[in-house]
């Protein structure tokens, strides 16, 4: 047959529109986009009947942490690229964007990029690409922004906590305005690590050292001060920055009045800070370290409500997972229980930062009910294509032009709500913080470049551990190409 893959009747859903359409699919491409119903009889080696279910371009996921050295001095992270993209998959993900560490020993970006290439390589089973994650931006890490671009990476991530990689101020300008001129657009990690140790000191002073003392070490201020200085920063520059997972309603406000002021200013939340919260770091033993991640999870509903205004209004650009997975049940230090000879009973100063939630994003958002269907696209699947310059090979449905990436959903009535359970989940972790939370959905069927990938009912994973393939990038569609040089002169 012509076709490789045709899908019938399904409630089409992108970015900009939602209607009952058929696809037909072609060399991993979508090929013809068809009034429902026309292709029926048209011969294809594989039909899929979407009839009262949605069908979107596949999920993105553009914060995930796999394969990563314990560059925290917490442990290296539990998945690797075939176990992290095999949960991907499973969970409606198409591509994921994950993180090439610099060694702040390592002079050369090119070898940090070489290194995790080499991991991922013949390893995933979606598509892949890759951030910097820069440590250490040396005089040769800056020079080498160029080179990065021509190997299709175009985004950096920089940090402003944590000792192993805080940035100060003047290095986060070196960074930006390397970035600008080169378009690359800057992740920003955005707590200030100076407050946070200094509380983290006042904390065991008083020997508060349960895991729920995490959140009260990184209070909203500590998060909205950075934030800001973070969008200072990049307005002197005059430089494109995303905000990552951004956890508070406060911080979420000094985003929007930059957006307001016309900078560009993107930012970026994740499922913990719309379904966790700080009352999940305080369960009984050392339980809470299940939910411990940075920012940390806040209050509850009050800020859950926040951060969901946020995503309506578009004050965030893109809804990620910061998938950083650490095995809980293990009692060597650099394990997610961080259990020590000295705190046996535990210190929430040890507790590697970060949850696993590559499989959930989707399931978990949609079955919150919260946003419109094209909303939903928009925020997990074409801005991060966009800001990321993915799109359109991904994140749309362009006849000819886009990836055939789907995420078929089921019909209402084909599924019943159900717990989330780790036993279900396909990554290598030993947890889920979401346990137990009930989804009323489940991605059916994800399909990458036309090869169905995941089919929940007839043997869920089905594709293959290689078959992803490295993506490269461009700029981000939302700046400028040719920006007018930066000048000091300026000012
Ligand atoms: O707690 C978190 N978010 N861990 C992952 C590392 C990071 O900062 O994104
Ligand atoms: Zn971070
Ligand atoms: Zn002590
Ligand atoms: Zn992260």
């Amino acid at each position: 047959p012509y076709y490789d893959c045709i899908v019938l009747n399904g409630t089409v859903v992108t970015a900009a529109d939602i209607a009952c359409y058929d696809l037909a699919i072609k060399d991993g491409k979508i090929m013809l986009l068809a009034p429902k119903g026309h292709l029926e009889n048209t011969p294809a080696t594989r039909v899929i009947d979407a009839e009262g279910a949605y069908v979107m371009p596949g999920g993105i996921d553009a914060h995930v942490h796999l394969a990563e050295p314990p560059l925290f001095g917490k442990g290296r992270t539990a998945d690797d690229y075939t176990t992290g993209t095999r949960s991907a998959v499973a969970g409606g993900t198409t591509t994921i964007v994950s993180f090439a560490p610099q060694d702040k020993s390592q002079a050369s970006l090119l070898d940090a990029l070489d290194e995790t290439s080499g991991k991922a390589a013949d390893q995933a089973y979606c598509d892949y690409s890759f951030h910097l994650l820069i440590s250490n931006p040396t005089a040769q890490a800056l020079d080498e922004f160029t080179l990065l671009r021509e190997r299709g990476v175009s985004s950096v991530k920089i940090y402003m906590t944590y000792e192993a990689l805080q940035l100060r101020d003047n290095q986060i300008l070196d960074v930006l305005l390397k970035a600008r001129a080169t378009g690359i657009t800057t992740m920003i990690h955005a707590e200030n690590g100076d407050v946070l140790d200094w509380m983290t000191k006042q904390l065991e002073d008083r020997h508060l050292l349960a895991p729920k003392y995490h959140a009260t070490s990184r209070p909203q201020i500590l998060e909205s001060e950075a934030t800001n200085r973070a969008i200072a920063l990049g307005e002197l520059i005059d430089a494109p920055i995303l905000i990552v997972h951004v956890s508070s309603p406060a911080a979420a406000e000094v985003i929007r009045r930059a957006q307001t002021k016309g900078l560009p200013v993107y930012a970026e939340t994740c499922p913990q800070y719309l379904f966790l919260t700080r009352e999940d770091l305080d369960k009984p033993g050392f339980e809470g370290a299940k939910c411990v991640c940075s920012p940390p999870p806040r209050e509850g509903s009050v800020d859950h409500e926040g951060i969901w205004t946020g995503l309506q209004n578009g004050t965030f650009t893109i809804l990620s997972s910061d998938h950083c997975p650490f095995i809980y049940d293990n009692a060597e230090m650099g394990k997610k229980a961080a259990i020590t000879p000295e705190h046996p009973n535990g210190h929430f100063k040890y507790i590697p930062n970060g949850c696993p939630g590559v499989e959930t994003r989707l399931a978990l958002t949609m079955s919150a009910n919260r946003l419109t269907p094209q909303k939903f696209v928009e925020l997990t699947s074409s801005n991060p294509a966009k800001l990321y310059g993915l799109y359109p090979q991904k994140g749309a449905l362009i006849p000819g032009i886009s990836d055939a990436d789907l995420v078929i959903w089921y019909p209402p009535t084909a599924i019943d709500p159900f717990p989330i359970s780790n036993s279900n989940l396909h990554h290598n972790v030993d947890y889920t913080p979401f346990e137990g939370k009930t989804v009323s959905q489940w991605p059916r069927y994800t399909l990458i470049r036309g090869q169905v990938v995941w089919d929940r009912d007839h043997g869920g994973i089905v594709g293959q551990k290689g078959y992803g393939q490295f993506i490269k990038r461009d700029r981000s569609c939302f700046t400028a190409p040719n920006p007018v040089p930066w000048s000091v002169e300026n000012f």
